[in-house]
């Protein structure tokens, strides 16, 4: 009797693992408990292993802020983004991602970043052209369209002079490989060995054969002619540690550009993404943007120091990203044991900052799902834990394209609104779906019409 028991309970568990699994490689979001949205903290064993959901700012505070050092990326994380990012910035801990961090700095520091202005604006305006040519009324997937230009700026900013290389084919192999990244997330979570095969896997590996030996060609070609340009490439081939004097080799520097190739260009295509669909069910809010971009420009081109008075512009962006969260979730690991909000933490436990749960939380934000971009106002701004809010992450290992992506989204968005309409269809509600990054499931079909000059 007590075998059948434990054998009936054993496939309840194998079933159960079964289910999780399938929503976590479907989408992770769906694993999450209901009281994510209104608790501090919540605690689940999710496939055998204690996982602690954190809500409430204090708690961010400390696992992302205070005392990061207890913790590090989570394994699941770092299995899905290694086999094509390597050790870059994004992955690696201590003080390999000190040193890549101290190096990539000054690239994002303000100055820079405004340097990149007048190419944000070039491919805006392109794009703006590009869809000047279509019949009015034309369906287009704006989740495609601004993926492709987040991706020429990317490219243009991190690894300038590589738009003759295949632009169509880096950019599927990029997609290629993040979508490949649910499975091992998933696989990881149960223990399974790394040679475990998952759909999609030969292509993920072929993509990512391809993205290191492209970018690779590119270094070998500037070290080859000792060309310099004012991007991340050339001051990764100049950067030298400070302790030991040594330089980045071409594998880290390798790793490093296919990092922010991937994590800097998706991103915003999202955040711009989710903000047209916001703005297509909310003329009032995009009027406003129209009459900001209208009074600074005075109806002329957009030039690079008009960017930062677009304060509403920034603010509409900024409200989208806590609505729809391009990055929906952190993960952390802890290192060792300790005491979160009570809860006692073992060394190796997982801790999820649901970043898109925060956002929407019944204790945090009056009347959460609806869009209001002026939360954004500084009054109240200054009102609430700095931590209620953080579609960037927070701490040492916050984004460090944070000031590069709030610059380009309002740049692109001014340039394409006072010339285009976007409409979605009145029936369409899209789907939120959690890869590494929060996607529309169905992609963003919606209709472009020019407006009245
Ligand atoms: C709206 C756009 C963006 C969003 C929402 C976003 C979000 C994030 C988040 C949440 C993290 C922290 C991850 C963690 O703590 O586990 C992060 C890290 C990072 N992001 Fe972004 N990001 C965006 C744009 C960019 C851009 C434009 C770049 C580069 C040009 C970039 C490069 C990076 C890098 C390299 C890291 C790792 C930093 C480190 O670990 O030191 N991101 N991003």
């Amino acid at each position: 009797m007590t075998a059948i028991l434990e054998r009936q309970s054993q496939a309840g568990n194998l079933l159960s693992t079964m289910r999780t699994l399938r929503k976590i490689v479907r989408n992770p979001m769906e694993a999450w408990p209901e009281a994510v949205y209104r608790e501090p903290m919540v605690v689940s064993h999710m496939l055998g292993r204690k996982t602690v959901f954190i809500c409430a700012p204090d708690l961010i505070q400390q696992v992302l802020v205070d005392d990061s050092e207890s913790f590090v990326k989570a394994e699941s994380m770092r299995r899905s983004l290694e086999p094509g990012l390597g050790q870059g910035i994004l992955t690696a801990e201590g003080n390999r991602w000190r040193l890549q961090r101290r190096v990539a700095a000054p690239v994002f520091r303000p100055a820079h970043v405004n340097s990149f202005l007048p190419a944000m604006l070039r491919a805006s305006r392109d794009m703006r052209d590009r869809w000047a040519e279509l019949p009015s009324g034309a369906a287009i997937d704006v989740s495609q369209q601004m993926t492709r230009v987040t991706f020429e700026i990317i490219l243009e900013t991190m690894l300038s002079g590589a738009g003759d290389a295949d632009l169509g084919k880096l950019e599927v192999s990029i997609r290629d490989f993040l979508e490949s990244s649910s499975w091992a997330t998933a696989l990881s979570a149960i223990g399974a060995p790394l040679w475990t095969p998952f759909p999609g896997k030969r292509r993920s590996e072929r993509a990512c054969a391809f993205l290191k030996q492209a970018v690779g060609d590119r270094i070998s070609e500037r070290r080859r002619t000792g060309e310099r340009r004012e991007d991340l490439l050339s001051l990764m081939l100049d950067a030298k540690d400070p302790e030991t004097g040594d330089g980045l080799n071409d594998i880290d520097i390798r790793d490093n550009i296919l990092t922010f190739i991937g994590a800097g260009h998706e991103t915003t295509a999202l955040a711009l993404t989710w903000t047209f669909y916001l703005l297509a069910r909310h003329p009032e809010i995009e009027r406003r943007i129209l009459d900001e971009v209208e009074q600074v420009t005075g109806g002329d081109p957009l030039r690079p120091e008009q960017v930062a008075e677009l304060v509403y512009t920034r603010q509409v962006v900024q409200e989208a990203m806590r609505v729809f969260p391009p990055v929906a979730m952190v993960v952390r690991q802890s290192v060792r044991d300790l005491q979160l909000g009570g809860e006692r933490v073992a060394a190796g436990d997982n801790v999820f900052v649901p970043i898109y749960a925060v956002h929407h939380h019944s204790a945090l934000w009056p009347d959460p799902d609806r869009f209001d971009p002026d939360r954004f106002l500084p009054e109240a701004v200054k009102g609430r834990h700095r931590w209620s809010y953080l579609p960037f992450g927070a701490g040492p290992r916050i984004c460090i394209g944070m000031g590069f992506a709030l610059l380009e989204a309002v740049a692109i968005l001014a340039t394409l609104l006072p010339s285009v309409r976007l409409s979605a269809e009145p029936s369409f509600v899209p789907t939120p779906k959690l890869r590494v990054t929060m996607r529309p499931a169905e992609g963003m079909p919606m209709r472009v019409e020019r407006r009245a000059a």
